[in-house]
């Protein structure tokens, strides 16, 4: 069996962020996301992975390297326009063969791994196993209509759902998936979608097996539910201190404090992160909050956030919560008066000030 990890893609959702980097090396947790799918996957015994890439393959290339650190042989598969999912199946044809593979979306996290499903899958054999989960806003997925447990049919972010049914985002198939792919045509936004190649195999009779899941999933395509992602990734630390945490500082729950971060005069809070290199100096890190490698807090409170690398944060009088600040980013009062807020910030941005 070999994987197919999804991490090309527009990552409109995200922008400002993916103007200039991929939405899948965005970390959680201080390990970027595309990491937790090649790690499920080797998990489950496939240690065969393509990635589809678009244009930031370089990045992702150079992160993620050969996937010998994982026991792994990763293939790159470029595709050159973001086509829909089912267009990243089309090609990579070439890589996948005649053989069954696990397609997972290279932005989505399961907690508990894909092991139970290539096992089921390895087992059974059927031409396609799709998992499905309850969510409360099923018309921003897609979503699956069942009928005594089969599926009958998928329709892609429906305006009135008939289920709350969403399909996660990993998905089985055996190498029929290419006569469906090859067959739809792109729908009206212009993507070849895998809920349409997958109606394609259910109405051809072919046997999709599906699987309500249990545990937690999240597609971190957008803030909210990235730091969500944060926040259930970060509760399953244990303290780890290998950074300095002064006489004066508190550091303690689940609490990891990465090589040589220095925490002076602070609080901190788990669960949470402190990344390599990082300095935290009169500040108050809460719960539920990613600070990358070299990133300065000091007189800052801050609580379920991420902080990406090198960024700067001092002398904020009000709480930051609930945010996710970019790489090299600094935030800091504005000298002299009049009292005022200075700005020089990237398209899509978005700010709440009180
Ligand atoms: P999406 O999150 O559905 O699409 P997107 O990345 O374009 O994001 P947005 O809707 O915010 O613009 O994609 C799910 C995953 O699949 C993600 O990791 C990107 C990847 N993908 C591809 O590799 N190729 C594609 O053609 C598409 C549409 C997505």
């Amino acid at each position: 069996m070999k994987g197919l990890i999804l991490s090309g893609g527009k990552g409109t959702r995200l922008r400002p962020l993916t103007y200039t980097q991929a939405k899948q090396l965005v970390p959680v947790a201080n390990k970027p996301i595309l990491f937790y799918g090649i790690e499920s996957l080797v998990e489950a015994g496939i240690k065969d992975i393509g990635i589809v890439v678009g244009d930031t393959h370089a990045e992702i290339r150079e992160a993620v390297g050969s996937g010998s650190r994982w026991g792994a042989k990763i293939t790159f598969v470029k595709q050159d326009e973001p086509l829909g999912l089912a267009h990243a199946v089309k090609i990579s044809q070439g890589f996948l063969k005649k053989d069954p593979f696990v397609m997972y979306l290279g932005d989505n996290i399961i907690v508990g791994g894909v092991r139970k499903f290539a096992e089921r899958f390895r087992k059974e054999k059927p031409n396609s196993q799709i998992l499905l989960a309850h969510v409360p806003n099923p018309s921003e997925f897609g979503v699956a209509e069942l009928s005594r447990g089969k599926v009958v049919r998928l329709v892609e972010k429906p305006k009135n759902p008939k289920s709350d049914l969403a399909l996660v985002g990993v998905y089985l198939f055996d190498h029929n998936i290419f006569q469906a792919v090859n067959a739809i045509k792109p729908s009206r936004r212009g993507e070849l979608e895998i809920t349409d190649a997958i109606q394609y195999l259910v109405t051809k009779k072919f046997n999709v097996q599906s699987h309500i899941i249990d545990g937690w999933w999240k597609d971190t395509g957008k803030l909210e539910d990235m730091l969500e992602a944060n926040r259930i990734i970060l509760d399953s630390l244990h303290l780890d201190i290998r950074g300095s945490v002064d006489k004066n500082s508190k550091a303690d729950f689940k609490v990891v404090v990465e090589k040589g971060a220095k925490i002076i005069n602070s609080a901190i809070r788990g669960p949470a992160i402190i990344g390599k290199n990082a300095r935290i100096v009169n500040s108050y890190v809460g719960p539920f909050t990613s600070i990358e490698h070299d990133v300065q807090l000091e007189n800052v409170e801050i609580e379920h956030s991420i902080v990406l690398e090198h960024s700067r944060i001092q002398n904020i009088g009000t709480r930051i919560s609930d945010s996710l600040i970019g790489k090299n980013v600094v935030i800091e009062p504005a000298p002299g008066r009049p009292e005022s807020y200075q700005f020089l910030v990237g398209d899509n941005s978005s700010f709440k000030i009180h």
